[in-house]
């Protein structure tokens, strides 16, 4: 017989992690709500080009993607990112016409790659992402990157590390790219398959390399620095400035060019410096894209915004050794003795009611095993529905912790229990 399996590089979420699943997710929306951030759901496939944008050179776009047809001459991808689809809807909803710029967005949802599965690195993934679109500033970059910050933060996560980097503007980057062409000509030959076809496409992408990382045309590669603008230079700096009035540490990392192509001026990445985060250590990135809105027909407007991966979070959240939510105990357990029918479930309702976490004997069992689920879901308060006492209209309901237990009229559960949920155990 077939022995079935989730697909690899994709994870069942179990019962008892999806606690601290709901635990990140309820951070995010809180904080998103601080910042005046609005949730946007975007379909989990859109079209193909949505994505593959012309002459893309990330690996994201060339290698990773989940691309299917329904034979209907359509051509759709699994959503490897969230920025993509999110900035379609902005121009398809002609959301650049309202009074209010910038739109500040926020989603997480599923995205899709055909990556090498290893640990924090996944097919199958969770982001959660943000976009300020509309404006630009060095102080809404900065006010992004603080977003973020404090989400991690909040989290207690405490090993991390904001690098940053610019890209310039356009002109800085034609002006780098020569200076880039110029450097690998002689050495392009020797360089492997996808660093030919980056060197053609957008030699930027060649200082992501993993492969060709000790070549020799690696080791002294001119520096974008001395490619960019003035006006680009001054936008980082005050960048900058704005990470220092906030006091969010970083380190300014000039090879970083990050792996999506629709990135200009200010990059980042949130890495994890804890010795169990390896190679995936990049918490969340994101950065500026001048030219995103207008390449789906919108206006010329910029936008800003980062992904962080959830698994990560949690993943490094568990190194750091910081305690995230599990299932919540169970404040009242009903136990059924003898011939007493619906009256266990009709008084799990009533406690269920007045919100108590409430669990139930549905079935005949015995006295012990009854106790026992009492013990496992750690119930504070038992009542039991004894076969004599219903007769006589009363139930027993115990403290489990004082021992302190109490008969008492059925119309009087709520009031007891409310009154014997509030003392603590010795
Ligand atoms: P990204 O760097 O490709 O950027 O991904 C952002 C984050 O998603 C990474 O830092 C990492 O935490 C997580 N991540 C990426 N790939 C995987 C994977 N295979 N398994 C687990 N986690 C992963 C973006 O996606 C951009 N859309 C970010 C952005 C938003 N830029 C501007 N706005």
């Amino acid at each position: 017989m077939k022995n079935y399996q989730t697909p690899r590089g994709t994870q069942d979420v179990l019962p008892e992690e999806s606690y601290r699943w709901q635990q990140v997710e309820t951070a995010m929306r809180q904080l998103c709500r601080l910042y005046g951030y609005d949730e946007i759901r975007t379909p989990i496939f859109e079209d193909t080009d949505v994505f593959k944008r012309e002459n893309d050179s990330s690996d994201m776009v060339n290698k990773e993607m989940y691309t299917f047809s329904m034979g209907e001459g359509d051509s759709l991808t699994l959503r490897p990112e969230g920025t993509a689809g999110v900035i379609r809807s902005f121009v398809q909803h002609k959301m650049y016409g309202r009074s209010e710029l910038p739109v500040k967005l926020w989603y997480k949802g599923e995205m899709f790659r055909h990556e090498r599965p290893q640990k924090g690195r996944y097919r199958q993934f969770n982001q959660f992402g943000i976009e300020n679109i509309g404006l630009k500033s060095p102080l809404i970059d900065a006010e992004v990157i603080a977003l973020g910050y404090q989400l991690v933060k909040n989290f207690g996560l405490s090993q991390i590390k904001v690098l940053i980097n610019t890209l310039g503007d356009a002109a800085s980057r034609s002006a780098y790219r020569a200076v880039l062409k110029e450097h690998f000509k002689d050495a392009v030959e020797e360089l492997c398959p996808d660093c030919k076809r980056r060197y053609q496409q957008n030699p930027l992408r060649l200082l992501d390399c993993k492969v060709d990382r000790d070549h020799w045309s690696m080791q002294h590669v001119p520096s974008l620095q001395d490619s960019l603008t003035e006006a680009s230079k001054t936008y980082f700096k005050e960048v900058l400035a704005a990470l220092d009035a906030l006091k969010i540490p970083y380190e300014v990392d000039e090879k970083l060019v990050r792996g999506l192509d629709y990135y200009t001026d200010t990059v980042f990445e949130v890495v994890s410096t804890h010795p169990e985060s390896g190679s995936q250590s990049a918490v969340f990135a994101g950065g500026r894209y001048d030219g995103l809105v207008e390449y789906f027909g919108g206006p010329e407007m910029s936008g800003v915004g980062f992904a962080l991966g959830m698994e990560r979070l949690i993943l490094l959240a568990e190194a750091e050794g910081i305690i995230l939510d599990k299932k919540p105990d169970c404040d009242v357990y009903v136990m059924a003795l003898g011939e007493v029918g619906e009256v266990p479930l009709e008084l799990a309702t009533r406690c269920r009611k007045a919100g108590w976490i409430t669990e139930c004997n549905l079935v005949p069992r015995s006295l012990k095993a009854q106790f026992k689920s009492v013990d496992r879901r750690k119930a504070k308060a038992v009542v039991i529905a004894g076969e004599n006492e219903i007769q006589n209209h009363q139930i027993t309901i115990k403290h489990i912790l004082t021992q302190r237990q109490v008969t008492v009229d059925l119309t009087q559960l709520e009031e007891t229990l409310a009154a014997m949920l509030k003392e603590e155990g010795e």
